[in-house]
């Protein structure tokens, strides 16, 4: 499937669908649990770290049967080979979205493009959208001068990693909604961006720093929204995220 098609088909789903669930808990069970409470229209679940550290594909596969579609959020970065063959092993589990560090340099980038586009094989595998990770919002400028000294401003830094990701094959970017805007201008409209940090109007902020509502990020170009807390930790996961749904539409 050519890159384009795979963006348009995953942009034309309905906005309820676009939304996708942060299952940050520690093991399947839970994470099973949480899924099934999302309801019949919740839309994407994500699998980090955290969870495929304990749980694996397996998890993974749970889900699927659930008739969830995954984010798996690995945030791939190594030697081209191991990002390619890791890729690989996203479809083949049947994940919908995966994740890699953009700063892992046009040879990985384009290693895991290509083995994503290379046709899947076996049942229940799909090819996923490689969606890149630019700068971790948990890193300041100044962490970023320690680690790689004279590469510029943080926006700079953004935005050479966004363009390099989108021309070596990558699908989309994963971006705050407040650095949305300034990211749209410097890649255009091609890449699907997905977009954490979201809060209702009404909700508290927890630990995330720069929010925006499912409006705002909507009306600053995001495609997906990753939401955690205010879906997980309500006392009705389903009812919350119908709640975000209709500010997204
Ligand atoms: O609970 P909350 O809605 O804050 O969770 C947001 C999810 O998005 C978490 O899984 C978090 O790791 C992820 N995330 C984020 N900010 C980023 C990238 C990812 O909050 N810049």
């Amino acid at each position: 499937m050519q890159r384009s098609e795979l963006i348009g088909r995953l942009r034309a789903l309905p906005p309820g669908r676009r939304l996708i669930t942060a299952l940050d808990v520690p093991d399947a069970d839970r994470a099973l649990a949480l899924a099934g409470l999302l309801g019949p229209s919740g839309g994407f679940v994500k699998v980090g770290l955290e969870l495929f550290s304990a749980a694996g594909p397996a998890v993974v596969a749970g889900l699927r049967d659930l008739g969830r579609d995954v984010f798996l959020d690995l945030k791939y970065h190594d030697i081209p080979n191991t990002v390619a063959s890791a890729a690989r092993q996203a479809a083949r589990m049947g994940a919908s979205l995966c994740t890699i560090h953009a700063g892992n340099g046009r040879a990985a980038l384009e290693a895991a493009a290509a083995a994503l586009a290379e046709a899947p094989a076996g049942p229940g595998a799909q090819r996923p959208a490689l969606l890149a990770v630019t700068v971790l919002t948990s890193l300041s400028a100044a962490d970023l001068e320690e680690v790689a000294p004279g590469g510029g401003t943080l926006a700079d830094r953004v935005a050479r990693l966004a363009t390099l990701a989108w021309e070596s094959g990558c699908d989309g970017l994963v971006c705050s909604a407040a650095d949305l805007p300034e990211l749209r201008r410097v890649v255009g409209p091609g890449p699907l961006v997905v977009t954490p940090g979201i809060r209702l109007a009404s909700g508290t902020a927890d630990d995330q720093k720069r929010i925006a509502t499912p409006r705002q990020a909507a009306e600053a170009g995001a495609d997906f929204l990753v939401i955690g807390r205010p879906v997980t930790g309500a006392a009705d996961p389903a009812a919350a995220l119908a709640a975000i749904a209709a500010e997204f539409a």
